[in-house]
């Protein structure tokens, strides 16, 4: 995938274009490709970088993303030194460990508590807290497959050590530690696992 060529069908997609015709023409990934495409990595290509300007094009880009109120509670803490890296590796258990080995960059997401879902410090309906983790998980969907319309890949962890982290980054209480998320380039094509059957999860009234 030519990376150049990425901002045109994310502005596409962001614009709301929603034709029958592919994204973008000539070249590039459709947002069909791009979706399909996208899968959690665990076996990474040691031998390519990631700069910091393409962290910060994919986190702009992220920051797209729909959030209560526009409140943009996800924050995101990127390792990118050898040592950080190296640290983060540590705090994501012994199997996740192993499978983000190669990745050059590794992201510790959070958002800020008491915003999505709060009114004037009071939760505004049952689900409280759980809107922050919401808009959390929204940008970090925005944040997986924009990362795989730039060539990059990722791996969502719910598995780390969230006290550790903390510290490592310096994350204030008022933030929650969701997911860390690995950001490379594959090694080798995945498998992709199974999907439910839409009949499962899906019923029209
Ligand atoms: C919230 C969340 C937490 C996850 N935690 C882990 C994890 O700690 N380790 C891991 O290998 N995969 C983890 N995954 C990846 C899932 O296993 C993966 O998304 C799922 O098996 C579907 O595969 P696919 O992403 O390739 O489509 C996590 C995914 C999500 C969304």
């Amino acid at each position: 995938m030519k990376r150049h060529l990425f901002l045109p069908l994310l502005l596409a997609v962001l614009l709301g274009s929603c034709t029958s015709e592919p994204a973008t023409t000539t070249s590039g990934p459709s947002f069909h490709e791009v979706v399909t495409t996208r899968r959690s990595i665990r076996n990474y290509d040691a031998t390519k970088t990631i700069s910091e300007a393409e962290v910060r094009q994919l986190i702009t880009l992220t920051q797209e993303a729909p959030s209560w109120a526009n409140g943009q509670p996800t924050k995101y803490y990127v390792a990118m030194t050898p040592e950080k890296v190296a640290a983060v590796q540590e705090l994501v258990g012994d199997f996740n460990k192993r499978n983000v080995q190669g990745a050059p960059v590794l992201m510790v997401s959070t958002y800020e508590k008491t915003k999505s879902g709060f009114f004037q410090g009071q939760a505004t309906n049952e689900i409280g807290e759980g809107w922050g983790a919401y808009d959390n998980g929204v940008s970090n969907a925005y944040l997986v497959l924009i990362a795989r319309a730039m060539g990059f890949d990722t791996l969502i962890m719910g598995m780390r050590d969230s006290d550790p982290l903390r510290t490592l980054f310096n994350i204030p209480d008022s933030e929650t530690i969701m997911a860390v998320i690995s950001l490379g380039y594959r090694a080798a094509e995945p498998n992709r696992p199974g999907r439910r059957p839409l009949e499962e999860i899906v019923s029209f009234h």
